[in-house]
């Protein structure tokens, strides 16, 4: 019984492992991190190969399992792919292959859907790899069969929040903070419509942002919907979810400590991803792991 208690105090005080195909999931670690200050979080993101939304999902699955390892082999307690297209193609496998919980951000932005829709008519955009997976629909409709789902594959939204990000010549600080000033301009919004306007003809009541990047444009998003339409990011549920999982388990980490956080990127040259991840993060990103492809294929099962 001692034994037992002991391990699940210095469980208690292994890190939250979180990755992303890129920066996108940043979304994510930022609210963990503001509704769980006290955990620590390695934050992985495999810039070299994103995007992963046009690959194919038996391909994304193989980096799941690969980034998975290296953040078990961290002693990581818990693991959050923090990634739609990623979620969508390895949850399950790797809930299957590793002994820590694992956590996707599709189940939690389901429920959110399910709880907030009046009409019963949602919507769902995503890369094209989440959207054919179908997971969003299998998923609301697992909660609820009454549900009708819209679906939009709308690809394009990833490279703009990054080209975005690159026009913007003001220094950025709080960068969600900021994103109606940097993209809400003529160009973005002639994109936006055309995603969009298909799904504002299905009456839909509620939109979830099926990808971890998009959280950036919901004012842009917003702006195209109207006021009529919820729209569902599912970092806040996602982050929920984590604390849930390790309070049942006791392994949440005391109140008191002060968190520490590490960052690994795939990318050989990781200014950007310093740049960005620390402006979504909002905190430096200065404890930095540069990892390769050959050191992830070694840890395949
Ligand atoms: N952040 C990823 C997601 O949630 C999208 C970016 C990518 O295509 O890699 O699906």
């Amino acid at each position: 019984m001692k034994n037992l208690v002991n391990q699940t105090i210095s469980k208690a005080k292994l890190p939250i492992g979180v990755f992303d195909s890129g920066v996108g999931g940043f979304t994510v670690a930022r609210e963990i991190a503001s509704q769980l200050p006290q955990e620590s979080i390695i934050y992985f993101g495999d810039t070299l190969r994103c995007p992963y939304g046009p690959r194919s999902l038996s391909e994304v699955a193989i980096y799941v399992e690969e980034i998975a390892a290296w953040l078990s082999r961290e002693q990581v307690k818990l693991i959050v792919i923090a990634c739609n297209s990623a979620t969508a193609a390895g949850l399950e496998i790797a809930q299957r292959s590793f002994d820590v919980p694992v956590i996707g951000v599709i189940e939690p932005g389901a429920r959110a859907a399910v709880q907030a829709t009046q009409s019963r008519r949602v919507g769902v955009i995503g890369t094209v790899a989440t959207i054919e997976s179908g997971a969003y629909t299998r998923s609301i409709r697992g909660l609820d069969a009454g549900i009708t789902v819209f679906s939009a594959a709308t690809p394009r939204f990833v490279e703009m929040v990054e080209q975005g990000l690159r026009l913007d010549r003001n220094p950025i600080e709080d960068l969600m903070a900021q994103t109606a000033s940097i993209y809400i301009r003529p160009a973005f919004q002639e994109i936006a419509r055309d995603y969009l306007n298909p799904l504002r003809r299905c009456h839909i009541d509620t939109l979830v942002l099926g990808c971890t990047h998009y959280p950036l444009l919901m004012p842009l998003i917003r702006s195209v919907m109207g006021s009529g339409v919820q729209i569902i990011s599912s970092a806040e549920e996602t982050a929920r979810d984590v604390a849930d999982a390790l309070r049942r388990r006791g392994q949440l980490e005391d109140a008191s400590e002060i968190a520490c956080y590490r960052f690994a990127t795939t990318a050989k040259e990781p200014q950007e991803f310093v740049a960005l991840g620390s402006a979504i993060f909002q905190r430096p990103i200065d404890n930095l792991t540069i990892v390769t492809l050959d050191e992830l294929a070694k840890l395949r099962r």
